[in-house]
């Protein structure tokens, strides 16, 4: 049964792949380098869909990349504790991801062009999305109900704390070159729009033939049929993720009583106050 959290620094991580030596680590001793490309994300933002068309990217649209190595692989988790050890051997240019709040994220980066894209959703979807995630996987502590859910993730007592923080301590670094900022929305309203923005912050031409391919390979019927992306394998048996669910914009407004949709407006507006709303992406 999955067990509560590991705290590290006032933010809860599941335990099963995480530790307070690698987390510490992660922040006070790894070396970003000025090649590395890390997405970053609040959980169930979309960071696997990126993963998908950065890789595909890489490979001017070619799939066979995506559809032999597992995500975990091609682009891990740095602050967990296989994706740590994974990060260390990799050669440049390096592809990695992380969830983590600003505060705990490599203090190396300030100092290297390491470039970050950081994907944002409507925290409304991504809360619903985290709970379906946490009902089902086998590794996260289960809600009892949405409205259990709900408010864990008001309090921030969900894996990687509140959504609140993480996107005001990120958005810190927007005027920053190497900081690229998108939405979920925006990938679904315009993926090729967004694709090109990407190639462009990443300094990648591709043809048009091959942003095709990478449309394709990276959509929603593309990405659920690849194995890759549904399930690692370990020694110790599969790890049950289920992470292709619906993909849509607004599925909030099937789940939230009139009552939640009432609080969590009153709370966003609380700690969201003086934010800028042209960053809130979704409005
Ligand atoms: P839902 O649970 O709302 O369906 P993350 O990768 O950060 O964990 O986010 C997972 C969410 O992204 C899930 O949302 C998943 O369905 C959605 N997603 C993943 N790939 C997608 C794609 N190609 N198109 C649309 N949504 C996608």
């Amino acid at each position: 049964m999955p067990g509560d959290y590991l705290w590290f620094e006032g933010i809860p991580f599941p335990p099963r792949f995480y530790s307070s030596e690698v987390l510490r680590k992660v922040r006070d001793e790894f070396v970003m380098r000025d090649e590395d490309t890390i997405i970053v994300t609040f959980p169930k933002s979309g960071t696997h869909w990126l993963i998908e068309i950065l890789c595909l990217i890489q490979n001017k649209g070619d799939p066979t990349w995506n559809h032999t190595v597992p995500f975990g692989e091609r682009s891990p988790w740095v602050e967990t504790c296989p994706g740590y050890s994974l990060v260390n051997t990799m050669k440049d240019p390096r592809l990695f991801t992380s969830h983590l709040p600003i505060q705990l994220f490599p203090k190396s980066f300030s100092s290297t062009k390491a470039k970050v894209i950081y994907a944002i959703r409507n925290p409304r979807d991504a809360l619903v999305s985290g709970y379906y995630f946490s009902s089902n996987s086998n590794f996260i502590k289960k809600p009892k109900s949405l409205e259990e859910y709900f408010e864990w993730f008001i309090q921030g007592n969900v894996p990687y704390g509140s959504w609140f923080e993480h996107i005001r301590g990120w958005m810190s670094m927007r005027d920053k070159d190497n900081f690229l900022m998108l939405s979920y929305e925006e990938l679904k309203k315009d993926l090729r729009g967004t694709v090109e923005k990407i190639c462009q912050f990443l300094g990648k031409q591709l043809e048009p033939k091959e942003v095709d391919l990478v449309l394709h390979n990276s959509s929603f019927n593309v990405m659920k049929e690849n194995k890759m992306t549904k399930i690692i394998e370990k020694p110790n048996g599969n790890i049950n993720f289920p992470l292709m669910r619906k993909g849509i914009c607004g599925e909030w407004k099937d789940h939230f009583t009139s009552a939640q949709a009432e609080t969590f407006d009153k709370v966003f507006q609380e700690k969201m106050a003086g934010f800028p709303r042209e960053l809130l992406l979704w409005e």
